[in-house]
């Protein structure tokens, strides 16, 4: 049997096919490449000695799919495929819901017809907008994402559940991810953004490897430490990790599991900066700049749930977080050869 990964040829799909490809089992990525490169792949390979599968399709092409379930024995899906820059989806509104939407429906379609009924889905702690109360547990209220991304996943996450309810064949996990940053220890895989960084971490690195002049540091009045945001950064791998959990929990339990993917812990934008100066030895300059339109002050999960119902806990702590990253950012400071941005 076959695990298919959607968008795995992408940063955390990337990682996510690593670790079930460590555990013996068989991979068959579906991307499209418009965000990745396939050397990433390629990288996980020779880091694990075993070759995914690799299709260059659309999850929004159904004949792709028939043919696909056709040819192989797909025992459940990982959904990463997806756009996910949040000021791209402000000016491409369309774009956003038909590969996040639609795109979704199209692969639950081909599923069901397939009788394959087993889904991990990358949702977003986005879903719960401005949050009530920090930590945010899982019963915490949905809120108003702020942009047509966030949106996207929320109601890719309503569509999910109201198909689970509809037939009990169905098992899904809906992940929250918060602030997911890092980079496989190896340093060979990491993240490899398209153009000038919209995300804390790929900025921060990209000034100290010198492609960047300075950071940004958007707003310094928040209710928090030291005025600036505060969020919970997950590394890549234990949210990789967090997948094998959520796929084995589903063999034995159908419906609709809501899990957070985080940490736990909270740090500010200054902190980070000050915990990378620190893993690279280099001084990052910084301006304080006013408040980013849509940013909250502070988000961190409250990570029980997947402790108890998964036995998963993040194991990797910031250091760790930062040492990763900048492995893979001096070693590849322009990211992959062959990614789309080159
Ligand atoms: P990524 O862009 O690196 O990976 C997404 C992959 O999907 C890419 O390889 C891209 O080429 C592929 N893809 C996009 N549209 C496709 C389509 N229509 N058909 C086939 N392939 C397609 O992003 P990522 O950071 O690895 O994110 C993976 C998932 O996790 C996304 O759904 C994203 O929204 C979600 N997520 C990411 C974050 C984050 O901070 N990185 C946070 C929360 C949720
Ligand atoms: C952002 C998205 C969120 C998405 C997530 C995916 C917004 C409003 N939110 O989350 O929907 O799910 O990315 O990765 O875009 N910061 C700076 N300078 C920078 C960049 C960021 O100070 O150059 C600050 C931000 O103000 C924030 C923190 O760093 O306080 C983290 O920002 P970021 O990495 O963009 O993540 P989120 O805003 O949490």
């Amino acid at each position: 049997m076959t695990l298919l990964i959607t968008g795995g040829a992408g940063y955390i799909g990337s990682h996510t096919v690593l670790e079930f490809l460590s555990t013996g089992r068989d991979v068959l990525v579906l991307d499209n490449l418009c965000n990745s490169a396939q050397e990433s792949l390629a990288r996980v390979a020779s880091l694990t000695g075993r070759t995914p599968g690799f299709i260059q399709g659309d999850v929004r092409d159904r004949a792709t799919l028939d043919a696909l379930f056709t040819q192989h024995q797909i025992e459940g899906v990982v959904h990463f495929a997806g756009l996910k820059a949040v000021g791209e989806s402000v000016r491409q509104p369309l774009s956003y819901y038909d590969n996040n939407v639609a795109g979704t429906l199209t692969l639950c379609q081909a599923m069901a017809d397939a009788g394959v009924f087993r889904l991990v889905f990358s949702s977003s702690a986005t879903v719960y907008g401005t949050p009530a109360h920090v930590p945010i547990d899982e019963n915490c209220p949905l809120g108003q994402p702020t942009n047509p991304y966030g949106r996207s996943k929320a109601m890719v996450e309503h569509i999910l559940q109201d198909l689970a309810t509809s037939d009990p064949r169905w098992a899904i996990a809906l992940l929250r991810y918060f602030n997911p940053v890092g980079a496989h220890a190896s340093g060979q895989i990491g993240e490899d953004p398209h153009g000038i960084p919209n995300n804390l971490l790929p900025y921060i690195s990209q000034v100290a490897v010198g492609r960047l002049p300075q950071v940004s540091v958007f707003g310094s009045d928040y209710p928090t430490v030291d005025g600036t945001g505060v969020r919970d950064y997950i590394h890549v791998v234990d949210l990789a990790l967090g997948h094998l959990a959520a796929l084995d929990y589903l063999q034995a339990h159908s419906g609709t599991h809501i899990w957070n993917l985080g940490t736990g812990t909270g740090y500010s934008v200054l902190q980070m900066i000050h915990a990378f100066e620190a893993a690279c030895g280099r001084t990052i300059p910084y301006q304080l700049a006013p408040r980013r339109p849509g940013d909250i002050a502070a988000c961190w999960a409250d990570a029980q749930k997947a402790a108890q119902e998964l036995g998963w806990t993040a194991q990797r702590d910031l250091a760790q977080m930062m040492a990763d990253t900048w492995r893979w950012q001096s070693g590849n400071p322009n990211g992959y050869p062959d990614s789309p941005t080159k």
